[in-house]
């Protein structure tokens, strides 16, 4: 069986993650102009969600549904994890299944890796931990693709809980191996302070952390992955770190704001610019599907779909 694996844009060589962006592209112009009629091969794909999830799970199930593969729905409760049958187990039981690739998304960082190993076949990762969300990268790649018209030389500011979130991860090492500048910035709780090897420079303040950004990026305030005391206060955190219609001044004058979602209404971010022109949040949603399908498309290569015209 094909091992292509999905696992980290760390991992991933660059042309790679272009090559998946521009098959994302082509995808979407082809599902949203043209029939769509896919012809690909047969395929069992299970979809183990062991955290909640709205946006990647329903957009996997729904580029699986483009490409015609079928799905198996799986998670955590009402499995026989409940009983204490282990992760490992559980993927071996599901490759004796014969399923023929897997998506994760697991709230221990390695999950993913764990599965690959044992799995013998493709997965993806979707979302581990702390760790990484590959596809979310990727999808929010293309949408920066879109709405800016490159993915390089440009200002990446992500704003707010850079520690908890994979998403930053994913999306500092694709935009920083693209050849663009990446920043994180939030409280001191929040951002790496030390050498974290991620290729992001830190900033403590917004608005000189947002200057001159064409693209800045809300981060959700992980409050269920947080110690006490990493913030004195919500209110304090949305006075001095909140997107909105006046911090986002600070950015370039035609920046793009972003956000994965699920959004913290009045909290990183407000109506005005969530809402607003320059948001393009639900573009990422929307890309997701696409992104998703050229990520399975990739991991079983000889699947080339064919459009019937
Ligand atoms: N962005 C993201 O991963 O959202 P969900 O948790 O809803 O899948």
């Amino acid at each position: 069986m094909n091992g292509k694996n999905v696992l980290a844009i760390r991992t991933l060589d660059k042309g790679v993650i272009q090559q998946l962006v521009d098959i994302a592209g082509d995808l979407k112009r082809e599902v949203l102009t043209n029939g769509w009629a896919p012809r690909a091969r047969r395929r069992t794909i299970g979809l183990l969600f062991f955290e909640n999830s709205t946006r990647t799970r329903v957009s996997f199930e729904q580029a699986a549904n483009y490409l015609g593969y079928t799905t198996v729905n799986f998670s955590g409760s009402g499995s026989s994890l409940s009983k204490g049958e282990t992760l490992k187990d559980t993927i071996l039981t599901l490759k004796h299944e014969r399923l023929e690739a897997l998506v994760i998304r697991h709230s221990s960082s390695g999950a993913a890796n764990l599965a690959a190993e044992y799995f013998g076949g493709p997965v993806i990762n979707a979302g581990d931990g702390l760790h990484e969300h590959p596809t979310q990268a990727l999808g929010d790649a293309l949408t920066i693709l879109e709405r800016k018209g490159t993915l390089t030389g440009l200002k990446i500011a992500i704003v707010g809980d850079v520690n908890h979130s994979r998403v930053a991860r994913s999306n500092a090492w694709l935009l920083s191996k693209l050849g663009n500048e990446v920043r994180f910035i939030g409280p001191r709780t929040l951002v790496p302070t030390h050498s974290s090897f991620l290729p992001a420079s830190t900033h403590l303040d917004l608005r000189s952390g947002l200057a001159g950004a064409d693209v800045v990026m809300c981060l959700r305030l992980q409050r269920e992955r947080m110690e006490d005391g990493m913030l004195s206060s919500v209110g304090e955190y949305t006075r001095l770190y909140q997107v909105n219609r006046t911090t986002i001044r600070a950015a370039a004058s035609e920046a793009i704001v972003m956000h994965p979602g699920p959004l913290n209404r009045g909290v990183e971010i407000d109506d005005f610019t969530a809402d607003g022109p320059q948001s393009a949040i639900l573009d990422q949603v929307t890309n997701g599907i696409f992104v998703r399908m050229a990520a399975m498309q990739w991991i079983f290569e000889s699947d080339q779909v064919e459009v019937l015209a």
